[in-house]
């Protein structure tokens, strides 16, 4: 079987939720993950923040990050405004704007956004599919530029390569699966451009990292997975959902027992850094530091 048949007989076994990605706003994204309880964006938050004050020393001044599968900024809403899921969960999937009009919503925004403290001294640029996800983003000042696009199957723009040039950390939550090695073929000679990014992804334990660690490797990366420790994404949305999530799982030798059979489906971190940067100072090391 290829890479990429694998990838989709994976997804098959998850719910689909595409129906709520490429709203004009986020209020059925956060309505229908606040009912699984999806939790990736608060568990990667410190991790992300652990990266970018060690990237910080190597720096001065902003440091630019490319957030791949954005959404509706929710990882630079974590990054840049220091809010956390359950910030969000109040804010936008809160049941009294439902029957707001598109100018009511905009307007309860504009008041969300102004009352937030200054923002983090990040840039943060967002890659998804879902154009009226990340107009929503720019348009709140979530992200500070987006870049709608398939990698999976188009290239890059000549334009978004100069966005991509200074980015020092590429993140993404709950992405991987949807986007394979493809992706990340295409993204690696516009963000090495400069120096080589640090690449954190969370990732399920269903999806292989390894055919996105290779491609990685051949730009001189290194990867890492953080052992040891699993990150609930989101609770299983049916019955159905987790037998079949569990028998991809057993089908790839993942045991699942006391892991995805107590109801949530599992993510793992996997930090990609230069080979010199993970020789100096090794990611559990990194993260406790
Ligand atoms: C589960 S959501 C995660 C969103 C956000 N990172 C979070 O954790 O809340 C998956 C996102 O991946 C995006 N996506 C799916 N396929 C993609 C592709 N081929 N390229 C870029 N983004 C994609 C979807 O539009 C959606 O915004």
């Amino acid at each position: 079987m290829t890479a990429e048949a694998a990838f989709e007989e994976i997804n098959e076994a998850k719910a689909n939720l595409d129906y709520i990605y490429d709203e004009p706003d986020p209020r059925n994204y956060f309505g229908e993950l606040g009912k699984l309880d999806y939790a990736i964006p608060d568990l990667a938050k410190p991790i992300f923040q652990k990266l970018i004050s060690h990237l910080r020393y190597r720096k001065n001044g902003t440091i630019h990050v490319l957030d791949l599968g954005c959404s509706y900024g929710i990882n630079a809403a974590m990054l840049k405004y220091d809010l956390s899921m359950s910030d969000l969960y109040h804010h936008w999937g809160n049941e009294a704007l439902l029957g707001a009009t598109a100018e009511e919503v905009a307007a309860h925004n504009r008041e969300f956004m102004r009352d937030l403290d200054e923002p983090a001294d990040i840039e943060m640029v967002g890659i998804d599919l879902a154009a009226s996800a990340t107009a929503f983003a720019k348009d709140a000042g979530l992200l500070d530029e987006d870049i709608v696009i398939n990698l999976e199957t188009d290239p890059l723009p000549e334009v978004a390569k100069e966005k991509l040039a200074p980015i020092d950390l590429v993140t993404s939550t709950g992405c991987v699966g949807y986007v394979t090695e493809k992706s990340f073929d295409r993204l690696l000679p516009a963000v090495t451009q400069g120096q080589a990014p640090w690449m954190g992804n969370f990732v399920l334990r269903l999806f292989p990292f390894e055919p996105i660690a290779k491609s990685l490797s051949e730009w001189g990366y290194v990867t890492e997975k953080l052992e040891g420790q699993t990150f609930p994404q989101r609770h299983f949305s049916s019955t159905e959902e987790q037998e079949q999530v569990l028998e991809q799982l057993c089908e790839r030798g993942i045991d699942p027992a006391g892991q995805e059979s107590e109801g949530s489906l599992l993510a793992e971190f996997y930090l990609s850094r230069p080979a010199e940067d993970v020789a100096r100072c090794p990611i559990e090391q990194l993260l406790s530091a």
